[in-house]
């Protein structure tokens, strides 16, 4: 059963930066809103066919308000377009209730945040969390430009301390380098979100410098995934029907053909929101959601872009 969903107005709107609105989202009733824990997201239903993801970006303590950092991006598929244009202040928004796929590990002696471009907003709430509990951390945020930044004045009033700005277009200097930011010191997980190129970096610079990799967190937010391969047969078990995956199809294209619906929100790996349990035959995971270990179990598959390695999935649908 789906998750009865949280009508919110619109109570601010402010541009910052070039390309960045920040929303903040208040219940409609008045009443206090889902508590929430840093890392987390909210489900936004953009319109009736389209459910974005966006990290909650506020302190965690505040109960009376979500806020929202959303980067205008000319590549994304529509979301944030019709968000920045639709979304004004006293608009009523249905979201979820928020979620945790990207918690802060609190027993660990120091933190490392790390956030590039838009991923600064999950950032955000884990400074407040590891200010709030004393924890050692460093935030380092990256960008293209100083004047694309966002949050800049916020960074600088709350954090001055533990914040390294790093842009590409200024000094060598103080550009980002993963190999002094991620000089192992005992006891230090690292967090980094951002495009998935550089988070793909910055993951790979952590293991590099010795990371055990359960201290390493992350959460892509778009994933350039090639969900295209060879064809092969689904057994959608609960609905007793047999599809072929063509392709150039996905698993969630081919069952929709056959009248099986799947919810389905990023469509691009990166959410969850697709995931069925396998009963049968070895997935090829493409998908940047599951762990390594829930990958090596196989008995999981993210609907939308990962395909198989056996001739045959029978999936628990
Ligand atoms: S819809 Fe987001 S992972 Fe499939």
């Amino acid at each position: 059963m789906s998750e009865p969903l949280i009508d919110v107005v619109i109570s601010q709107r402010e541009e910052q930066g070039e390309a960045v609105a920040v929303f903040e989202l208040k219940a409609k009733d008045g009443s206090p809103l889902p508590a929430f824990d840093a890392g987390s997201h909210i489900d936004v239903h953009v319109s009736p066919e389209m459910v974005r993801q966006y990290s909650l970006s506020n302190d965690p303590r505040q109960h009376d308000a979500y806020r929202l950092g959303i980067l205008n991006d000319p590549n994304s598929r529509g979301g944030s377009l019709a968000i920045h244009h639709d979304f004004k202040v006293g608009k009523t928004v249905q979201i979820s209730a928020p979620r945790n796929h990207f918690p802060l590990d609190l027993s660990a002696e120091r933190s490392v945040l790390v956030g590039g471009g838009i991923g600064i907003t999950p950032m955000l709430t884990m400074a407040y969390t590891l200010r709030d509990a004393g924890k050692a951390f460093e935030l380092h945020y990256c960008c293209r430009t100083r004047s694309s930044a966002a949050f800049l004045d916020e960074l600088a009033s709350e954090f001055a301390e533990n914040v390294q700005l790093h842009f590409d277009d200024e000094a060598d200097e103080q550009r980002f380098d993963p190999i002094k930011a991620l000089a192992p010191v005992a006891d230090t997980h690292v967090y980094v979100c951002g495009p998935s190129g550089f988070m793909d970096w910055v993951i790979g610079s952590a293991e590099t410098a010795g990371y055990d990799k359960h201290n390493v967190h992350f959460e892509y937010f778009n994933a350039d995934i090639d969900t295209s391969g060879t064809a092969f047969e689904v057994v959608a078990q609960q609905s007793g029907v047999t599809v072929m995956v063509g392709e150039d199809q996905t698993i969630v294209e081919a069952l929709s053909a056959a009248g099986i619906k799947v919810d389905v929100s990023c469509e691009q790996g990166v959410c969850g929101t697709c995931l069925c349990d396998v009963l049968e035959g070895i997935p090829d995971h493409k998908d940047k959601f599951l762990t390594e270990e829930e990958r090596e179990d196989n008995d999981q598959i993210i609907l939308c872009c990962s395909r198989s390695k056996s001739k045959k999935l029978v999936l628990d649908i």
